[in-house]
This record gives C-alpha cells, sequence and structure tokens, in this order.
C-alpha cells in the first residue's frame, strides 16, 4: 500500500508518497480502502513536527477517511466486506488504506458521494461534540464562528441553522462571506475590515452571542466575552492567533459565561464511541434529508498533496480539501 509520508519535517514539499507495510484489521476494527482523505489544518501542524501522530497510529497524518471494507476484524458485527463507509481517524488517513476501530466508523449518508464523505467524519463530529453536546446550542439562539468558510466554519453554519439557530460568521474576504450566506448564514462580518464585537452587538438588539465558536484563540478572547450574551458558552478549538489571552474575570461573571477548549483527537476511544453513536443518530438524518452536506472546495491526487496543503495554508479555500488515492 501506499502512504503520503513526512519523512522530514517541513513545508508542502515535506510530503512524500512511499511505500508502506500493509495494515491488517486487529480484533474491532475495520481495513477500509480508501476513496479519499480529508485535510484538516492539523494536518499541516503535523507535517510541520509540531503535531505528531499518537502512540499506536501511523506515523503520517490524515484525521478522516471514506472507502470501502475490505477486511472485517474479530468480533466486529454491523460491518461486512464490500460495504462503504466513513470513519475518524487519530492518523494515518492519508494513505491508500487505513485500519480504524468499528466503533468510529460511519455509514455514508444517502445522498452524500462517496469521495465527499471524507469530509464528513472530522469536521461533523467536532462541530456537533462541541456546539450540540457541550454548548448544548439551542433553537432560537444566536451562534458565532469565527472562520465561518472553514471546514468546520462551514459546517457549524449549517448544523446551527438545522438546529433553528441564528447563524453569525466572520471571515476574511467578502467572498468568503458570500459563500457563508449560501449555506444559510445571517450576519456577516468582515473581520478585517469590521469589529466583529461592535457588529454583534449591533445586530442582536446588544444581547450578544449565546455561543462562540473560535478558533482564533488567544487574541480574541477578552473579544469573545465582549460579545457574548447572558449565560453564553465560549467553545476555544484552536489557537491561530497564539495561546494566550486575557480574561474580565468580572466582565466574565457578570454574563454568567462558560469558557470551554476541546480537542477531538486527545479525547478517549470511549468519549470518541458517544460522539459517533449521536452523530449517526442526530446529524446523520440532517445530512441525508439534504439539511447538512459536504462543501468541497477541491480534490487533489495523492501525487499533488504538496499542492492541497498549499491551498489550505493560502486560505483561498472554502470548505474542504480532499486527497484522492
Ligand atoms: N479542537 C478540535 O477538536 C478541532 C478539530 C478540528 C479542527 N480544529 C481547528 O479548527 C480550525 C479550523 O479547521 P479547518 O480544518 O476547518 O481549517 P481551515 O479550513 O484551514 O480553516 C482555518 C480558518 O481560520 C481562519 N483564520 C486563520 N487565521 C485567522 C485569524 N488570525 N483570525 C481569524 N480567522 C483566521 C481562516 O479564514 P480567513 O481567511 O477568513 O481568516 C480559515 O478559514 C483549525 O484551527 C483547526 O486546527 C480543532
Amino acid at each position: 500500500m501506499q502512504a503520503i509520508t513526512v519523512p522530514e519535517s517541513g513545508g508542502p514539499d515535506a510530503l512524500t508518497l512511499t511505500e508502506v507495510p500493509d495494515r491488517v484489521a486487529g480484533p474491532g476494527e475495520l481495513l477500509l480502502t480508501v476513496a479519499a482523505a480529508g485535510v484538516n489544518r492539523a494536518d499541516i501542524n503535523q507535517r510541520e513536527g509540531h503535531y505528531p501522530s499518537p502512540p499506536g497510529a501511523p506515523p503520517w497524518p490524515g484525521l478522516e477517511v471514506s472507502g470501502t471494507i475490505a477486511a472485517v476484524g474479530a468480533g466486529v458485527e454491523g460491518w461486512s466486506v464490500g460495504d462503504t463507509a466513513c470513519a475518524l481517524l487519530p492518523a494515518g488517513g492519508y494513505a491508500t488504506a487505513v485500519t480504524v476501530r468499528a466503533s468510529h466508523a460511519l455509514p455514508i449518508p444517502a445522498g452524500v458521494d462517496l469521495i465527499d464523505a471524507a469530509a464528513l467524519p472530522e469536521t461533523m463530529a467536532t462541530v456537533w461534540s462541541n456546539l450540540v453536546m457541550l454548548a448544548g446550542l439551542r433553537a432560537g439562539e444566536t451562534l458565532l464562528v469565527h472562520g465561518g468558510s472553514s471546514g468546520i466554519g462551514t459546517t457549524a453554519i449549517q448544523v446551527a441553522k438545522a438546529l433553528g439557530a441564528t447563524v453569525a460568521v466572520t471571515a476574511g474576504s467578502p467572498e468568503k462571506l458570500e459563500a457563508c450566506r449560501t449555506l444559510g448564514a445571517d450576519i456577516l462580518i468582515d473581520y478585517r475590515t469590521q469589529d466583529y464585537v461592535e457588529r454583534m452587538l449591533a445586530e442582536t438588539d446588544g444581547r450578544g452571542a449565546d455561543v462562540v465558536l473560535d478558533p482564533v484563540g488567544g487574541a480574541y478572547l477578552a473579544r469573545n466575552i465582549d460579545a457574548l450574551a447572558p449565560h453564553g458558552r465560549i467553545v476555544l478549538i484552536a489557537n491561530l492567533s497564539g495561546e494566550d489571552g486575557s480574561v474580565s474575570v468580572r466582565r466574565l461573571m457578570g454574563k454568567w459565561g462558560t469558557i470551554h477548549g476541546t480537542t477531538l483527537r486527545a479525547r478517549t476511544d470511549e468519549e470518541k464511541d458517544e460522539i459517533i453513536r449521536e452523530l449517526r443518530a442526530h446529524a446523520w438524518p440532517l445530512v441525508e434529508s439534504g439539511a447538512i452536506r459536504p462543501v468541497i472546495d477541491s480534490r487533489h491526487a495523492f501525487s499533488d498533496a504538496a499542492r492541497a496543503h498549499g491551498r489550505m495554508e493560502s486560505s483561498l479555500h472554502v470548505g474542504k480539501i480532499l486527497l484522492l488515492p
């Protein structure tokens, strides 16, 4: 089998298509022949040497794939050879085959292309676990998503709209904001030219956002509290602007606010089992109804992986970038 490995950390050209030993499905696992792998920001961190694979996972990147089951490990029920599936992985998705804990696999939702389904597991698991399971976003509430045109952002907009929430987004260009609008976003904020706190308060009669989904991190922390509604919840999922930020405890208390921070990959297998179960029960029907669909920016051959990473780093993309063997 082949994998896109990183023999030496570095820029996009560090990605190297290599022959690697075949994977074998162990007990409780599936072996999937990969149709496509989703590209995530974390893969860039891994390529640069800042985010190595966890112990036991292949050393190459890749957090999500779609494909066809080629073998079923001992003790696995509910899956057969030849079934199609998509799956959440701790690493190793950039390969022609992957092994995955069977309870981290999901069926391809009806109406979704097998290749496009590679865009679903990581983003849907991140968005659902944070917005629904953790922050408890409800119909009638207002969500603020920073980076609305990202893979995570395009998913969060659709999930929140399907739940009946009002959605505000920030993004770095009018074109990206237009893409967010077509997905259902109600309040469009160009953070390069507008103050998002002022806009949020102006658009909500001074109330602010009930939930903030934030990959920007440090630089936004104090301002997210300023933009927060009473009893609001801030969910931090990355630190694109840096790790450190300041919090006015008084301002946070005055809003009865909550700040959460989460990572998906480092969760236990059992926690991921629960997230996948929740996705299958509650989110997959929304995908099958067409209320939520994968937003695909571009597809790239494995041999063109450097270009795929270059596109993500350029930040010109809207939605998800896929790699195809
Ligand atoms: N914690 C978790 O479990 C988890 C799971 C998955 C993903 N994530 C994180 O979520 C983020 C989005 O992931 P993704 O795969 O969807 O990546 P992506 O598509 O590359 O999205 C990154 C987005 O962030 C925006 N951005 C970058 N720097 C910014 C800044 N300084 N201020 C404001 N916006 C900025 C960019 O939009 P503009 O061009 O509009 O600035 C871009 O759309 C990543 O940081 C990723 O690491 C976290």
